[in-house]
C-alpha cells in the first residue's frame, strides 16, 4: 500500500526551483540538494517511536523522550548519496545501507549491481528510509522495495525530490496489498515522462548534475 506526502513549503519550493534551473552549476546544485535533504529528514523521521524519560535541566527535573527505533538509510546509488547529508547531520546514529541500481538506457529497466543491509534480528524496530531524488518509471524504486521485502522489511519510508505520475502508478500497482506499507515524501509530482524516461519538467539527470559528470 502506497501513501504519498507532497511537501509544500516556500523554503523547499525555492530550493527546488534552483535545482530545476539549467543554469545552476553542479556545486550550487549539490549545495541546494544537501539543504533539501534536511527538510526530507525532518518530515520522514517524524514517525519515529520514542519512550518517555526523566531528565534534569540545570534548574529542575523535566520529562524528555528518547527515540527507540534503529534508523537504516538506504541511498540508491548513485544519486541517492546526494540526500544522505541532512539525515546524518540530524540523526547521526543512523546506519547507512546501500543499494546500487542503474537504468539500462534503451529499455529503462533497472539493473541491480549491489545490495548490503545490516543484519538486524528485530526487524519491527527498524525504521528504513530509501533515498533517491527521482522516481521516474518507478522501476528502480520497485526493485529497491523488492530487495527490502525479500529480507523481511515491510514498513518502508521513501524520500525523493520529484516523482512522475507514471512511477507512482507503477508503485501502487506493484505493491497493492496491506502486507507492505510504503510512505513516500516528495516535493513535487511532476507532469509526465518524456520518451526517454525523463521526468518533465523535472531537473534533468540528478546524478550527473550532483556529481558534475
Ligand atoms: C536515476 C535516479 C533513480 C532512477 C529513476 O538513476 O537516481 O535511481 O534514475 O528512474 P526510474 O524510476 O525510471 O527507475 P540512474 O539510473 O540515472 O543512475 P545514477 O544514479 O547512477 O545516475
Ligand atoms: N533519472 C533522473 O536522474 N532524471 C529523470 O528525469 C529520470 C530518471
Amino acid at each position: 500500500m502506497i501513501e504519498v506526502v507532497c511537501i509544500e513549503h516556500p523554503v523547499s519550493s525555492n530550493l527546488l526551483s534552483v535545482l530545476r534551473n539549467k543554469r545552476t552549476t553542479y556545486y550550487h546544485f549539490r549545495q541546494n540538494l544537501d539543504r533539501l535533504s534536511y527538510i526530507l529528514a525532518v518530515y520522514s523521521l517524524a514517525g519515529l517511536n520514542a519512550k518517555k524519560i526523566n531528565i534534569k535541566t540545570p534548574l529542575s527535573p523535566a520529562k524528555g523522550i528518547v527515540t527507540t527505533d534503529k534508523v537504516v538509510l538506504v541511498p540508491v546509488l548513485r544519486a541517492g548519496i546526494g540526500l544522505v547529508k541532512g539525515f546524518l547531520d540530524l540523526y547521526p546514529e543512523a546506519i547507512v545501507s546501500h543499494i546500487g541500481i542503474y537504468r539500462e538506457e534503451s529499455t529503462l529497466k533497472p539493473i541491480r549491481y549491489y545490495f548490503k543491509y545490516p543484519k538486524i534480528r528485530n526487524k519491527k524496530k527498524v525504521y528504513t528510509i530509501v533515498l533517491d531524488p527521482m522516481i521516474a518509471t518507478g522501476g528502480s524504486m520497485i526493485d529497491t522495495i523488492n530487495a527490502l521485502k525479500g529480507i523481511g522489511i515491510k514498513n518502508i519510508f521513501v524520500v525523493s525530490l520529484l516523482c512522475a505520475p507514471e512511477g507512482l502508478k507503477a508503485l501502487s500497482k506493484a505493491f497493492p496489498g496491506k502486507n507492505i506499507k510504503i510512505k513516500i515524501f516528495t516535493f513535487s509530482i511532476d507532469k509526465n515522462l518524456n520518451k526517454k524516461g525523463y521526468i518533465m519538467p523535472g531537473l534533468g539527470d540528478a546524478g550527473d548534475r550532483y556529481f558534475g559528470t
